[in-house]
């Protein structure tokens, strides 16, 4: 029997100290709550599902009902959710109402052969099958998106190439961060999730890298599993998580994690967090960013939380 494992991040960026306790709060309570069910012989799929639950309910995380405005001051929020047992899995985006993306993202993958479903007809969906749906906007992301919008009215013009320039010099203002888990079972089965508001101020109707299998997540029992955080168009244009699944065929959990991470630096700068789990259930993180906040549980070595920096 494999000894559970659960690792999650709540997001590479800028952490600023006013955040970080509560950051490493949310962590903490995530990764408890997914290896509770670990524990007692739940599925990887159900330990990631909650952990990440946990996060999007959690507005100190841009995910669920903390995620951050498009450029016209629109939630629009992306999960995933990929099951490294059957490799099957699935994202949902563009989400504007829905309570819990990565629930409805589990609800893709286990009820319909789909493996993106966007907008409005995707939250039809989730309504059907009983999702609750809230108010995703928050005042406090109001108040930074009006902050945003007046930087912006100051001097750039919005394209996505000018976008991620001001994403860039600007930090956590306008940085996009995103909540993963990835977690491994007593029966060494993989799973992982992620959640994001997205980047703020994108164009409406991007979709960023968390619905996205190979790009924002991935879990492949013979391997491992990986998710990114950070710029979502860096982790799609280099299919970041099956990368360093791939690369964990013949490195650690770590070592694959920043040799991505390096490789991905020198093609594309800055702007890219990993995580990742390999079958020795020994776990990676790695980021370019200014901090990554992550927390892991293990029976051996207990909860683990760090700021990283
Ligand atoms: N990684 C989150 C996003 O870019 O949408």
């Amino acid at each position: 029997m494999v000894s559970p494992t659960i690792i999650v991040h709540g997001g590479a960026g800028d952490w600023p100290k006013s955040k970080q306790a509560a950051g490493l709060s949310g962590v903490r309570q995530a990764a408890t709550r997914g290896f509770r069910l670990l524990q007692q012989g739940e599925s990887s799929i159900q330990a990631v599902e909650a952990a990440v639950l946990e996060m999007e309910d959690n507005p100190v995380f841009n995910a669920g009902s903390g995620s951050t405005l498009n450029l016209v001051g629109r939630v629009e929020a992306d999960a995933g959710i990929m099951d490294g047992k059957t490799r099957r899995g699935a994202g949902v985006a563009l989400l504007r109402r829905t309570k819990n993306p990565v629930s409805l993202a589990r609800l893709v993958m286990g009820r319909t052969d789909h493996v993106l479903l966007a907008g409005k007809s995707a939250e039809r969906l989730g309504e059907a099958f009983g999702l609750p749906k809230v108010n995703l906007r928050l005042p406090e992301r109001v108040y930074q998106w009006k902050q945003a919008k007046r930087r912006l009215a100051k001097g750039f013009h919005g394209n996505l190439s000018r976008n991620l320039k001001l994403i860039r010099s600007k930090g956590q203002s306008i940085l996009g961060d995103t909540v993963g888990a990835l977690a491994i079972d007593q029966n060494g089965d993989f799973a992982a999730a992620d959640s994001t508001g997205g980047v703020s101020l994108k164009l409406p109707g991007r979709i960023g890298d968390s619905p996205i299998l190979g790009a924002g997540l991935y879990a492949d029992n013979r391997i491992g599993a990986a998710t990114a955080t950070g710029v979502g168009e860096i982790a799609m244009r280099f299919v970041v998580s099956k990368s360093a699944c791939d690369a964990m065929e013949g490195l650690t959990a770590q070592q694959a994690a920043s040799q991505t991470v390096k490789r991905v630096t020198k093609l594309a700068g800055r702007g890219l967090g990993i995580v990742t789990l390999d079958r020795k259930a020994r776990y990676g993180v790695a980021h370019n960013t200014r901090h990554l906040c992550w927390a892991s549980l293990t029976k051996k070595r207990g909860l683990v939380s760090q700021i990283h920096g």
